[in-house]
């Protein structure tokens, strides 16, 4: 910063508090609403945040009462010794240029950021650029004009009151437009939102724009709300939409999860096996393409060709296991596999990593309905439901949802169309008390719901989101509010299996 306005500072250090409380009339335009533009500054500032230029400490104050952690770089030792004094924070010694360099989450900047000339201004957001966290923002509140002769409107007005200190600095100091405050933002990777505070104050805002990876497409599913059924008085029914995961199922969180976790203990090294209906098995490809895993799956050989497909495109190496058998089987060789090679054995149906997956689902959904009266939930490994239903209990109705054919209410085990749930032998991690209610569907009714699914809503979704529908609608009249309902995956995979045919029609 040029040594010129050292001395402006060394002069402004004693008035400038006299001049934000509006007692200047020159500054008064200037700093109308002072401490509300600072509120609303400071009210953006998250996380490490570095102020540059915090002088006599008024914004400072505001950040360190948000209880932010606050580094303070301040060129100008007589307005520092007045802003230590006031805060109680030390400030460091530098300017915007010229600073101890560290990691930041915000810079923020009131009132001083007009001393950088235009190509000082560049300079100093390409350094913040590479300084910043990816989610990182830079608040400048100061002074824009919208162009040219806006400015020259504004010296001829002040010029004419006689404000002679006003107009000496808006013809010294850089005052930018806004045109070319955008410019450099773009230029260099941010958005830029300028909100006019007063007259000549705007809050500029430049986030650091941030591209997603394939994998962060996993979680944050649409939540919809149904409004094509029939419904008793009071009751709203919302679908989650997991087909919206990177890997097309709510599996993806399954897979993520129980790699990561398996990587953190260091069990996980070379090779991961695991039975599957085949959505496990594209999720926990997924997870281990990040890893450098090889991945072998058991798979009964009747499931849909269409995730098999899938699997083999992601890496995964398919062993077909008889179908008549079931998942017994296939769980007994991909275990016996772990046993015999050392490779890890994700083990969906025992391992608590299972539920453990779903807690982002929970907060997801918190978040998007606040209360949740009733939660619908297909079961295969019974991972999902069991995530779901030992955070919401005891607040929410929780409804487990089974193929005939499944054993959960006690009917034998045997065949069933509907795919991606049913249970052949009861998980231990489900707990009977985590169960209000066990809802056991036909494949007749889950599949003509994927056709009214299709019809009334234009949702194409898998026979296990059938299923879940039609619990819900069964259960809907036991309780009042929100009820939320999970669909697994879509229909597109299971295109092969005839999915928009009901038994009838095949
Ligand atoms: C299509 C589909 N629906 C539902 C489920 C059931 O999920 P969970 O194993 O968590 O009970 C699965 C599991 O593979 C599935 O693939």
């Amino acid at each position: 910063m040029s040594p010129a306005f050292m001395d402006i500072f060394e002069q402004w250090a004693d008035k400038y508090d006299h001049a934000v409380e509006g007692h200047d009339p020159e500054y008064r335009d200037v700093f109308t609403n002072y401490p509300f533009m600072l509120s609303e500054a400071a009210k953006q500032a998250r996380g490490k945040t570095i102020e540059f230029g915090p002088g006599t400490g008024n914004l400072t104050l505001l950040l360190l009462a948000k209880g932010l952690d606050v580094t303070a770089v301040e060129p100008s030792e007589e307005m520092a010794a007045i802003g230590q004094a006031k805060t109680g924070l030390t400030f460091e010694h530098g300017d915007f240029l010229n600073y101890k360099t560290q990691q930041a989450d915000t810079i923020i900047s009131s009132f001083a950021f007009h001393h950088l000339t235009n190509e000082e201004k560049e300079r100093a957001i390409k350094n913040y650029a590479e300084t910043l966290t990816d989610n990182g923002q830079i608040i400048i509140l100061d002074t824009v004009f919208n162009s040219p002769e806006e400015k020259q409107d504004m010296i001829r007005y002040y010029a004419d009151l006689g404000y002679d200190n006003l107009v000496a600095d808006l013809n010294r100091e850089y005052y930018p437009f806004k045109d070319v405050m955008k410019n450099i933002a773009n230029k260099l990777g941010f958005t830029y939102s300028a909100t006019q505070l007063n007259k000549f104050a705007y809050l500029q805002v430049l986030r650091k724009k941030h591209y997603k990876k394939p994998a962060d497409l996993i979680g944050q599913t649409p939540l919809v709300e149904l409004t094509n059924f029939q419904l008793p008085p009071g009751v709203r029914l919302f679908a989650k939409l997991e087909m919206y995961n990177l890997g097309g199922s709510v599996k993806d969180r399954l897979g993520q999860n129980i790699i990561e976790s398996a990587v953190r203990r260091g069990e996980a090294a070379d090779e991961v096996v695991e039975a599957t209906a085949g959505n496990t098995g594209i999720g926990l490809a997924l997870a281990c393409q990040q890893y450098g895993l090889k991945l072998k799956v058991f798979v009964p050989e009747k499931f849909s060709v269409e995730k098999q497909e899938i699997m083999r495109a992601l890496g995964a190496d398919i062993v077909h296991t008889d179908s008549a058998l079931g998942m017994v089987e296939a769980r007994r060789q991909a275990q016996a596999y772990a046993e015999k090679t050392g490779a890890y054995y994700a083990n969906q149906f025992e391992t608590e990593d299972n539920p453990a997956s779903y807690s982002g689902l929970y907060n997801e959904l918190i978040d998007e309905l606040g209360t949740i009266d009733m939660m619908v939930a297909g079961a295969g490994s019974a991972g999902t439901f069991t995530g779901l239903a030992e955070r919401l209990k005891p607040y929410t109705r929780t409804v487990i949802v089974e193929p005939e054919g499944s054993i959960l209410n006690g009917g034998p085990s045997g065949s069933h169309r509907t795919e991606g749930i049913g249970v052949e032998v009861w998980p231990d991690f489900l707990k009977h008390d985590l169960i209000d209610a066990i809802e056991t569907i036909s494949d007749d009714e889950a599949f003509q719901m994927v056709k009214d699914l299709a019809q009334k809503e234009g949702l194409l979704v898998g026979s296990s989101s059938g299923a879940a529908m039609v619990a819900a609608l069964n259960q809907a009249e036991y309780v009042k509010g929100n009820i939320v309902v999970i669909f697994p995956d879509a229909s597109d995979r299971y295109i092969s299996q005839q999915i928009f045919k009901t038994k009838g029609e095949l």
